[in-house]
């Protein structure tokens, strides 16, 4: 296809050898499968601020740690320059927590670095090489369900245990190769230790999952693994290998109807961003998957 214009600076530096196509594109980007000399990889182009909506609202966030001191000064103050620094905070922020991940063994695409605004990385494939497809794209056995739920909820203690939550966990943002569920789309995410939300963003995260593989594996509807691992990770008993069991002893924990009520709000609103998306996905016409 012809090169895209954000894509040109990464084919003029020989970063890129040439762009195979475009696939679907989510809220907040547009990604394209490009050819980096024999391998076949993915480019994430961001939209600009504007047409972006909430990921980069405060909530998410608060407490991350800018570890570029002047960088700080700048975000600081609210000049022109300083909202150029924030933009690029943000837009590093996935790289940086893929980098992140892949230390900590989660399953995520492996980067290839940001350049001029692109991320480049692993493209996920199924068993035939071809891309992935997203969680909400397959249909699952209970067996599967069961086992690729486990293998989130491993990947989501891990994170955990670096310190961040993906804060956009949902089916949509977890494709499946051949050997099981890879989590994407990490702009967002959250930092663990530092964020007011943190606990509910986690609950949110985890509970869309048991939602989507409670559908194919009914025994999951009844866990409670979101607060199991919060409470552990408070205590500082939460570990990369922690077992844990799904089961939640509520009487022991003063009930926080002001959380309860935040987790209900996000659901709802969730829910119809969802919805809002199903539908801008039914009239985009933007080349469509082959799945
Ligand atoms: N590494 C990857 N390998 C294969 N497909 C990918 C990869 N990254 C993204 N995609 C595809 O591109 C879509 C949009 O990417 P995503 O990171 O979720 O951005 P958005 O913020 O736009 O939702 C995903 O739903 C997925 O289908
Ligand atoms: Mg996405």
């Amino acid at each position: 296809m012809k090169t895209p214009k954000r894509l040109q600076p990464l084919v003029d530096d020989g970063l890129i050898d040439e762009v195979l196509m475009q696939l679907m594109s989510g809220k907040e980007a547009q990604v394209f499968v490009v050819r980096c000399g024999d391998d076949v990889r993915c480019a994430k182009v961001f939209k600009e601020a504007k047409q972006r909506s909430f990921k980069q609202a405060v909530q998410y966030q608060e407490g991350r740690k800018e570890r570029n001191s002047r960088r700080a000064r700048a975000m600081a103050k609210k000049t022109r320059y300083g909202q150029k620094e924030q933009e690029q905070a943000w837009l590093t922020a996935e790289v940086d927590a893929l980098y992140r991940l892949a230390a900590a063994d989660v399953r995520v695409p492996k980067p290839y670095g940001f350049v001029d605004g692109v991320l480049l990385m692993e493209m996920i494939t199924d068993a035939q090489g071809d891309v992935a497809p997203r969680l909400d794209d397959v249909t699952l056995t209970e067996e599967q369900a069961l086992r690729y739920h486990a293998k989130v909820i491993q990947d989501v203690v891990r994170m955990l245990c670096a310190g961040l939550i993906h804060g956009d966990l949902s089916e949509f943002n977890v494709l499946v190769d051949a050997e099981g569920p890879v989590i994407i789309d990490l702009p967002q995410a959250v930092d663990a230790a530092g964020n007011n939300s943190a606990a509910v963003m986690l609950e949110r995260d985890v509970d869309n999952m048991r939602a989507y593989f409670g559908r194919f594996a009914p025994a999951l509807l009844t866990t409670h693994y979101a607060k199991e691992m919060w409470a552990l990770y408070e205590a500082g008993e939460l570990h990369p290998d922690s077992q844990l069991t799904g089961q939640f002893d509520f009487d022991n924990h003063i009930a926080n109807v002001d959380e309860l009520m935040a987790v209900i709000d996000d659901a709802k609103e969730e829910e119809a961003e969802r919805q809002a998306r199903m539908r801008d996905d039914d009239d985009s016409d933007e080349i469509p998957q082959p799945y």
